[in-house]
């Protein structure tokens, strides 16, 4: 056994040094990462063995006990989670198969869980089996399932149509129609210069489309500017707010306008490595990479003197996630990429002074760098002239929900909300959360509202809720999203985002007092105001807005006292009486 985990681990620390890749490697031979495992990892990359074990345990896609041969993970996000048409897929599953969720079967051939949102949200309810998606599921489709599981068949057997994902490009703007030559920015960069280059970034207002707004050519200035042994470009493919999969698509099908973008970047700061750092559920993304990464080598447009332009050299690595959301969080992604568990770094330093490897680096959204190469291509006022004054250029929208048309929707800032919802064939919708469950969560009233960063700013979520929806339902999904992500490094999250969960529970099971309603909000101000990244300062926000735009969601299910505790002491003396054969008032707290 020793020489099989050593040849794993020498095989996959070849082909890529990061740690991830090489746990990776072991959980897919082995089904699971044993201690051996670890000391090996420990020992082969001279690292201490309580920081593999601390990795292994961090990001949920390393298990430290054997999954099943069909490792099945179902997402439990809104859009594309496993309730279908009222009809819990996973039960039905769990029923076929003989499996609780959470648990590997006796026989080892399959472990069922769920998994925070997969980025299929445009496709209804989806799973992963062995890391590769399906989508689109039904009733039908999951007694297939099992049936395929039963008798073992590998996965090349399945229906080929199951694993197609289609991209739903529904509108398309500025970047998707994407009608000129492949290129043209590489060589408008030579003609510029990098002063140049950097300049019609500058100009052009682009503002970072992974949510933050932060000014593009601002920060490609201040890493260029930064003192360092090496510069580096990171991609920020994480993509896990729950609701969003425009970069799925952009990876999908414009992965060389993003790859052009990147080396337009490190033509500007002076950069001669990138990553890519893809989320694990895209790993199905992974070999299509791969591919355009080598053609673009072989067509000179990455490697040694790009284009044949002297000293300009520049590759991309890409680097999969392992099933954690903090890691979308720059510096947590950063952590990451240096094999460790992503937790935020204390900032400042800012990653363009302080990055990767404590180096300047830029971290860019897949959008973002896309962005950037229409910008080269046909210059900065030109991008300027679409959008508002304060948002420059178009916005690729991840719509999803209760519509007819859910897909990707490129519009320029300052399309209202009540557009977007028109050309998506929503009816009767009652709410729209803009830019996942960290955004707004909004009523009927605000469908004026405008996208962009002088109102709604959004890393590109719209999830669409009609009046048949629990909003109260949807606001306890997302409750126990934060909890899950929560990295746990400070106080205020680790346990707000865990009682605030709780006190939905309680609310939505029907136990909940005017009291807990007070509660929570003092909770949720906590946790906005004290916490230390931005998972745990938003992470109160569908409360805040739930409870201040749709109050009877909450009121509605309050029972008339002003206390119940949590625990419920009669429930928990259940077992005693059971025991004890007991059932008479005296053996009941009330
Ligand atoms: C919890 C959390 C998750 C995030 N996830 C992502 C993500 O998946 N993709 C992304 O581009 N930015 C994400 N961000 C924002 C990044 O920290 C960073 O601002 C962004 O990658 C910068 O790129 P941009 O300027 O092009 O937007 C996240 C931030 C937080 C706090
Ligand atoms: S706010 Fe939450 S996710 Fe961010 S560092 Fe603190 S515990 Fe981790």
């Amino acid at each position: 056994m020793t020489g099989l985990l050593r040849s794993v681990i020498s095989r996959a620390y070849a082909e890529s040094p990061n740690v991830l890749h090489v746990l990776y490697a072991l959980q897919r031979q082995f089904l699971h990462i044993s201690d051996e495992a670890v000391r090996e990892v420990a020992s082969h990359l001279e690292l201490p063995t309580s920081q593999v074990d601390a990795v292994i345990e961090f990001y949920s896609f390393f298990h430290r006990i054997p999954r099943g041969r069909y490792d099945i993970l179902f997402s439990n996000c809104t859009s594309c989670g496993y309730m279908a048409g009222g009809v819990n897929l996973m039960a039905v599953l769990g029923r076929q198969l003989e499996i609780v969720a959470g648990h590997t079967r006796g026989d080892g051939l399959v472990s069922m869980d769920q998994t925070s949102c997969i980025g299929m949200c445009d496709h209804g309810a989806a799973l992963l089996v062995n890391g590769i998606p399906i989508v689109s599921l039904d009733v039908a489709m999951i007694t297939r399932i099992a049936a395929l599981v039963e008798a073992a068949m590998p996965l090349e057997d399945w229906p080929a149509e199951w694993f197609h994902v289609e991209d739903n490009i529904r509108v398309n703007g500025l970047l998707l129609k994407d009608d000129l030559p492949e290129d043209i920015s590489l060589r408008a960069i030579f003609a510029h210069g990098a002063a140049g280059t950097l300049s019609e970034i500058i100009h052009s207002g682009l503002r970072g489309r992974g949510g933050a707004g932060f000014s593009t050519g601002m920060k490609w200035q201040l890493c260029r500017e930064a003192q360092g042994d090496a510069h580096y470009i990171v991609c920020n493919a994480d993509e896990g707010e729950p609701g969003t999969f425009k970069d799925r698509v952009l990876l999908h099908s414009y992965a060389d306008r993003l790859f052009e973008g990147m080396t337009v970047c490190a033509f500007a700061i002076g950069a001669k490595q990138g990553y890519l750092y893809l989320r694990g559920e895209y790993r199905y993304l992974l070999p299509h990479l791969q591919t355009v990464l080598s053609r673009r080598r072989e067509l000179g447009l990455l490697g040694g003197d790009i284009l044949g332009q002297p000293g300009f050299s520049f590759d991309i690595d890409i680097v999969v996630g392992a099933g954690a959301y903090i890691c979308g969080e720059e510096s947590a992604l950063i952590e990451s990429l240096e094999g460790k568990r992503g937790i935020p770094r204390v900032r400042p330093p800012f990653p363009v002074t302080h990055g990767y490897l404590g180096q300047p680096t830029v971290v860019n959204n897949v959008e973002t760098f896309i962005a950037a190469v229409h910008i080269l291509r046909r210059g900065s006022a030109w991008f300027k002239a679409v959008g508002t004054e304060k948002s420059a250029g178009s916005k690729i929208l991840s719509v999803s929900g209760d519509c007819a048309a859910p897909g990707i929707y490129e519009y320029p800032f300052g399309v209202t909300i009540r557009q977007v919802l028109d050309d998506c064939g929503a009816k009767n919708a009652q709410a729209v959360q803009v830019s996942g469950p960290s955004g707004t969560l909004i009523n009927s009233a605000e469908f004026d509202r405008k996208l962009g960063f002088d109102d709604l700013s959004t890393g590109g979520s719209l999830m669409i809720f009609n009046q048949a929806r629990d909003l109260l339902a949807v606001i306890v999904n997302f409750a126990h999203f934060f909890a899950h992500e929560s990295c746990g490094f400070c106080t205020p999250c680790r346990v707000g985002t865990v009682l605030l969960k709780n006190g939905l529970d309680k609310i939505a099971g029907g136990h909940g007092t005017r009291y807990d309603l007070d509660e929570m909000q003092r909770i949720a101000a906590l946790v906005k105001y004290r916490s230390h990244c931005g998972l745990g300062q938003t992470a109160a926000n569908p409360i805040l807005d739930g409870l201040q735009r749709f109050p009877q969601a909450f009121e509605q299910r309050l029972v008339h006292r002003d206390y119940e505790p949590h625990f419920d002491l009669d429930a928990a003396l259940e077992e005693a009486r059971q025991v004890s054969h007991r059932d008479d008032t005296a053996a009941h707290i009330e």
